[in-house]
């Protein structure tokens, strides 16, 4: 990945241009930068239900792995035609972390939807994600303390729970632990090239986030299709980028009814879709590559302590920990895309904190997983 090198739609607004009116928005639906220096004048309640995490700082391995230090934050090095948004340094991964234990609390405890038998053999997740998991735990542990928990990371979890399985897990970054399972590998990989598994290599194949790093979805399953043995199955776990409400109190005036359209613009930009949930593109996609028996989920994900049933607000809870613990590294990348600056999007993201941390604002996501077969007789 090199530094994003698309123009800016527009020019980032300098200091000497006269404030917009705080409505005025482009076509993307995007609010001015001008929009949260004025907003940021005005007192506001900083209620968390967690502390925040702390900024990060680049790991002394950068040089050694190449990685991209853009603006301060880590990104990963060249990978074939890889091109991911997300920073790959301690705070981002974090993030990942706790987003984990989200989608596992989701899911009560489970770690797939496909019905896999129990005498599978090999399974590989492409993208796995996080790596350094040990220092990581130990900064952790005193917020997951209390709540009698721990982070990890999918690939872990699912060779830890299958200690028969050999799990493969795929990534554009080495931000994986050292320590893991003797069951599971990991071995860098962009999974947009092509793959050199043999056929019929695979029992299962989870692919989990990766919005905003693929430019051709159905190229991508019809890959895990060709690497799936007969009867193997697929499990395509995406979220929307959006924020929503069924109360109004998110809207396209809020800082979180604004989160995605920076990445909904910055996906166009990259060729790279985010909204690979609204668009349908898993089942889509799945159904291209030749897969049945196709089944999808919809999981809504709130977003702050503010739930009444306690496992929501418990989900809600972790879900706002993990914005939290790394808003500028999930948002610097494809702020810099649409053309703002630094200082723009520190004033932004003021006013999103507030309003994660407000217990008044009702927000959600959409997460989708849809799982199928490849054909007994392919
Ligand atoms: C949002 S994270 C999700 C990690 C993990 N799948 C999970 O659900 O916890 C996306 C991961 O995909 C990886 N990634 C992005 N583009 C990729 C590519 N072309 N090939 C392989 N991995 C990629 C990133 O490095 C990052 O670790």
């Amino acid at each position: 990945m090199s530094e994003p090198t698309t123009k800016p739609a527009t020019e980032p607004a300098s200091t000497a241009t006269a404030p917009q009116p705080a409505a005025a928005q482009n076509e993307s639906g995007i609010l001015p930068p001008q929009h949260w220096a004025q907003l940021a004048e005005e007192g506001h309640d900083d209620s968390s239900d967690f502390e925040d995490a702390g900024s990060s700082t680049a790991s002394l391995s950068s040089s050694l792995l190449n990685y991209r230090t853009i603006q301060g934050r880590r990104y990963h090095s060249d990978q074939g035609n890889a091109q991911y948004w997300a920073a790959n340094d301690d705070a981002q991964n974090e993030a990942l972390d706790i987003i984990h234990h989200v989608i596992t609390l989701l899911l009560d405890g489970k770690l797939h939807l496909a019905p896999l038998k129990d005498d599978i053999q090999k399974v590989l997740d492409v993208g796995t994600g996080t790596g350094t998991w040990l220092p990581r735990a130990r900064r952790l542990a005193l917020s997951y303390a209390q709540h009698g928990s721990s982070p990890g990371i999918w690939a872990i979890d699912f060779a830890d729970e299958h200690p028969s399985v050999s799990v493969l897990g795929t990534d554009i970054s080495s931000i994986q632990p050292g320590w893991i399972p003797p069951n599971l590998q990991f071995q860098i990989d962009d999974c947009t090239q092509e793959w050199t598994f043999p056929e019929n290599t695979f029992d299962y194949v989870h692919i989990r986030w990766l919005f905003g790093s693929i430019v051709d979805w159905t190229a991508l399953f019809k890959q895990a299709y060709r690497s799936l043995k007969p009867g193997g199955y697929i499990e395509s776990h995406e979220p929307s980028v959006s924020f929503l409400s069924d109360d109004g109190t998110v809207n396209d005036k809020t800082a979180m009814g604004q989160f995605g359209k920076f990445f909904v613009e910055g996906g166009k930009k990259m060729g790279r879709s985010t909204t690979v949930l609204e668009d349908g593109i898993q089942r889509k996609g799945i159904e291209e590559a030749g897969f049945v028996d196709i089944h999808e989920v919809n999981l809504k994900t709130p977003v702050g302590g503010w739930p009444k049933d306690p496992k929501q607000r418990e989900i809600g809870k972790f879900q706002q920990l993990a914005v939290l613990n790394d808003l500028e590294g999930t948002m610097l990348y494809m702020s810099h895309i649409i053309g703002w600056s630094r200082d723009e999007l520190t004033v932004y993201m003021a006013q999103l904190r507030r309003e994660l941390r407000s217990k008044d604002i009702h927000g959600y996501y959409w997460q989708k997983v849809v799982w199928a077969r490849k054909p007994e007789s392919a």
